[in-house]
């Protein structure tokens, strides 16, 4: 008998995005092919896939980080619910996106400023002008980073003087600050000590409480430890999602199988 078929039912859940049909080209190169995806609301999904597969193509899409750059496309959706607005149409003001939907680099990457200046920044953006409110949500995003206790006393500091790993929370306090719904991590630990990325894999797990996660992991047992649900893709498909368990014990793609096992990539 399957293990699988001996564990409790997952509890329901609501979505937070759903993508459809969605294709992303750089000039003639298409680089996502016909993805559909369910991005569930306050769990963390893996995505996977050996090296240029477009993990990172596909991740930015969600922040429409490719807009920055000319001769990209977009077609299809990401919805992003509640409200369903597809955040790939070109109507859709990709500042707002950015707004509701941040991203955390595979490099710790905190502005040339102080620690509390670096948190502070996304609020002042804002408009924010108040001393206070800008006080109180610096702090709370520090804390949702778990990284207060390290800096409280020296929060005008260059964040420069951090340890990688608390360069790497700081950005996380930084992208929290906005109350974003959704955050992306494009491999935060790849840059990391062991110490430093069981740290951030910890805050991942408590961070869900509040935000829904999407994140793009080289290390299979980081997959397996922080997500709930796995997405699999091979040279811009999505060849396998499902539950984190199932993928990692009886997936049901060769070309899954094959990956995770190490044969490839
Ligand atoms: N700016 C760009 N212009 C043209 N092609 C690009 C650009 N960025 C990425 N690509 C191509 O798109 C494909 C997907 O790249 P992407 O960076 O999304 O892969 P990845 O899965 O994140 O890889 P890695 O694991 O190495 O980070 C690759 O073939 C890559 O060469
Ligand atoms: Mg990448």
């Amino acid at each position: 008998m399957s293990t699988l078929s001996t564990l409790p039912p997952k509890p329901p859940t609501q979505l937070k995005a759903q993508v459809n049909a969605l294709n992303f080209y750089y000039g003639d190169f298409q680089a996502l092919k016909s993805i559909y995806f369910p991005v569930e609301k306050n769990q963390v999904t893996a995505l996977i896939g050996p090296s240029g597969c477009g993990k990172s193509t596909f991740l930015r899409c969600f922040n429409r980080m490719h807009d920055l750059y000319p001769n990209m496309r977009y077609e299809g959706e990401i919805l992003l619910y509640p409200d369903a607005i597809n955040i790939v149409d070109r109507h859709v003001d990709p500042i707002e996106v950015r707004m509701r939907i941040s991203m955390v680099f595979q490099k710790p990457n905190p502005f040339p400023k102080s620690i509390y200046e670096n948190v502070a920044y996304g609020l002042r953006v804002r408009g924010e002008r108040l001393r206070q409110v800008i006080d109180e949500k610096v702090e709370d995003a520090l804390r949702a980073a778990a990284l207060w206790d390290e800096v409280k006393d020296r929060l005008h500091d260059l964040a420069f003087n951090l340890s990688g790993g608390q360069q790497q929370r700081l950005c996380i306090a930084r992208a929290l600050a906005t109350s974003p719904e959704i955050l992306l991590f494009d491999e935060p630990t790849s840059a990391l000590d062991p110490i430093a990325t069981a740290k951030i894999e910890e805050l991942v797990n408590e961070l869900k409480e509040k935000v829904t996660i999407l994140i793009v992991t080289h290390n299979m047992q980081q997959a397996a430890r922080v997500s709930a649900y796995t997405a699999f893709m091979y040279i811009g498909e999505l060849i396998e999602f499902d539950d984190t368990r199932k993928i990692f014990t009886n997936p049901s793609s060769r070309l899954t199988e094959e990956y995770i096992t190490g044969r490839f990539g």
